[in-house]
């Protein structure tokens, strides 16, 4: 059985091949949907990276297109959704994963300007994009949304408090959305995934690496907080967990913040 068979479903921030955008697109084409792969396109060679992955899931099967979506910029964001409603006269699921690790460091230390880009990309980002996407599924009866935020968005992590911050505001968007649009049919839930291994857990490791130690080290050292198998998530994981909560499963599930954590929980 196709869980998505028939659907159209549009992924943000999904042009890293390692990332969890991409991950998502590839559990969503496996699952029978078409994918609306979309990123930031600043330059000739995202151009080329974001078709290049649209590509991969057409050669896989799927009905996939690439389109350039700086979820900052309302004026792209309409012109996104208006040319896959065009395209395709639907649009059944949105994965809001686009995510900029702002505001992170001693709390002291972080910078105005970095708490206002991540909440500009995390929370205004999903906003823009929901109220582009809301009237085109109310219109065809329903729909699910699924935004992308995180363990930081549900426990307190020393270092993380713009991002942290931001990602605790996604799952509050999350909650009110849902409330306001049940009567529409339109599930929205969050995903809150721990360590997964991507470009964003590299730079987190970064930050929390000590003085002189090996990265790999750094890497293996913060797996031992997480209680399933002591390992970082495959990108993967959380594009399946994605599937669940946008398919015909889940369909008396919304407002729910899922951590996709092996277990990991931070404090207070
Ligand atoms: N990696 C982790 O451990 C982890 C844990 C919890 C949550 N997350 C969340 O997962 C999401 C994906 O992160 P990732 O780990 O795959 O890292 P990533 O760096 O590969 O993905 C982030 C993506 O967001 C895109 N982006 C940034 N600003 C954007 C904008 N204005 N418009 C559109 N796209 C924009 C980037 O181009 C990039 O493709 C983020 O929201 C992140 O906060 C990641």
């Amino acid at each position: 059985m196709s869980l998505l068979q028939g659907r159209v479903g549009l992924v943000t921030g999904a042009g890293a091949e390692n990332g969890i955008g991409f991950a998502a697109c590839r559990s969503l084409a496996a699952a029978g949907a078409q994918v609306v792969v979309t990123d930031l396109v600043r330059d000739l060679a995202d151009e080329m990276r974001l078709q290049a992955r649209a590509a991969e899931l057409s050669t896989a099967g799927s009905d996939a297109i690439a389109s350039a979506l700086d979820v900052t910029d309302t004026e792209q964001v309409r012109a996104c959704i208006d040319g896959v409603v065009d395209r395709f006269g639907r649009l059944d699921i949105l994965f809001n994963n686009a995510g900029y690790a702002g505001g992170v460091g001693p709390f002291l230390d972080i910078a105005d300007e970095q708490f206002n880009l991540g909440w500009q990309v995390n929370v205004m980002g999903a906003v823009n994009v929901c109220r582009a996407v809301i009237p085109v599924m109310k219109a065809r009866g329903g729909g699910a949304i699924v935004n992308n935020s995180s363990v930081a968005g549900i426990g307190a992590i020393p270092g993380l408090a713009g991002y942290s911050a931001s990602k605790f505001a996604l799952i509050g968007l999350t909650k009110v959305l849902a409330a306001e649009f049940g009567d529409d049919n339109i599930r929205v839930n969050a995903v809150c995934p721990g360590m997964v291994w991507t470009d964003m857990g590299r730079e987190e490791v970064e930050l929390f690496r000590k003085a002189g130690q090996h990265i790999d080290q750094a890497r293996s050292d913060m797996a031992r907080e997480v209680p399933l198998q002591r390992r970082w998530a495959d990108p993967r994981e959380i594009g399946d967990a994605v599937v669940y909560l946008a398919s015909d499963l889940a369909t008396y599930v919304t407002g729910i913040a899922l951590p996709v954590a092996g277990g990991l929980a931070p404090g207070l």
